[in-house]
């Protein structure tokens, strides 16, 4: 299995990560000098720098959104509530499975009128009873889409969990990338819990204490059939770097190096506003006394559905651009 489907298929919803940083860790322990994991989870490595350089913290997220059991009812269904921003409407009929592999359909309340919401929700296990349903699963146990990938057309891959896990692709692959000798220091996480509040990177940043932060991430894009907001962002027109979203506000010196360096190694990129959403970037930036902070995104179709779609091009060109800001 390659080291993408790998990612893409691992378990992994806020506050489980585990098995997600076993599978990087042993992607990248080679090229780092070191790597741990912090209480929280987080999976942190360093490249030692030069010595003259920045210390550059950069942030990618391992967890993925999902539905945590409340209860079940008599007859067997299991009621949840939303880790993460979960649409509800999306993940009707869908296939989820929990970390012991246990799977599940979802189903909805039809007596819902118009938007429904997580606890209108129900996992359909295959029990008959309350007590049936609760040894195949307990009270908290978390379950996810169930993962699978899809090739659409030569370039563009569907799969669950892209959210965040084509970040952590992409952080990889520029670790991998280095230079023997280079002049930053670079501290790369692979956070948890993002989807619930940006919770593993503000941990992380307070410790690592960067000069500089980069959060790598998807972001929204407009070029589907009446987009729920009118966005530039197209898959294939390169990577996104963000000017804002709800999380931050991208500080301007970073933007115009991220863009300056992107001219250099012509690099396509496109420029990123998003109305909603949040990155690590909001953590980051804000911890201690401020860090200059920015971030690079993967545009991605329908993201918190089991469709999320991203162009392998686009994926190049921000480990691309990734690479040049960790070595500038
Ligand atoms: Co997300
Ligand atoms: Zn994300």
């Amino acid at each position: 299995m390659t080291f993408l489907n790998e990612l893409l298929g691992g378990f992994g919803p806020s506050g489980h990560e585990g098995r997600v940083a076993e599978t990087i860790r042993a992607a990248i322990e080679g090229c780092v000098d070191s790597v741990h994991t912090d209480a929280m989870g987080n999976l942190i490595a360093v490249r030692r720098g030069g010595g003259t350089g920045r210390r550059i913290m950069v942030s990618a997220h391992m967890d993925h959104i999902g539905l945590a059991v409340t209860d079940a009812d008599e007859h067997g269904f299991l009621r949840v509530c939303a880790v993460g921003g979960v649409h509800a409407g999306r993940l009707i009929s869908g296939h989820v499975v929990f970390e012991n592999g246990v799977c599940g359909v979802v189903g909805v309340e039809e007596k819902v009128k118009g938007e429904a919401k997580a606890v209108d929700l129900y996992v359909d296990i295959g029990a008959s009873s309350r007590e049936e349903a609760l040894a195949m699963v307990r009270i908290g146990d978390m379950c996810v889409m169930r993962p699978r990938v899809t090739k659409l057309g030569e370039h563009r891959l569907a799969s669950p969990a892209m959210d965040d896990r084509i970040a952590c692709y992409v952080l990889a692959q520029a670790l991998l990338s280095l230079p023997d000798a280079h002049e930053n220091e670079i501290v790369a996480v692979f956070s948890v819990q993002e989807e619930v509040g940006l919770r593993g990177a503000e941990a992380a940043a307070f410790a690592a204490q960067p000069d500089m932060g980069i959060a790598v991430d998807v972001t929204g894009v407009g070029d589907v059939p009446e987009p729920a907001v009118k966005l530039p962002v197209k898959l294939g027109g390169g990577a996104a770097i963000k000017i804002m979203d709800s999380s931050v506000i991208c500080t301007p010196s970073v933007v115009a190096m991220m863009e300056r360096l992107a001219r250099e190694h012509d690099i396509p990129v496109q420029r990123e506003v998003l109305p909603f959403g949040g990155t690590d970037a909001g953590a980051i930036q804000r911890t201690r006394g401020g860090v200059p902070t920015g971030a690079i995104s993967i545009p991605c179709r329908y993201i918190h559905s089991e469709a999320e779609t991203v162009d392998l091009r686009d994926v190049e060109a921000c480990v691309g651009l990734l690479r040049a800001c960790l070595l500038a």
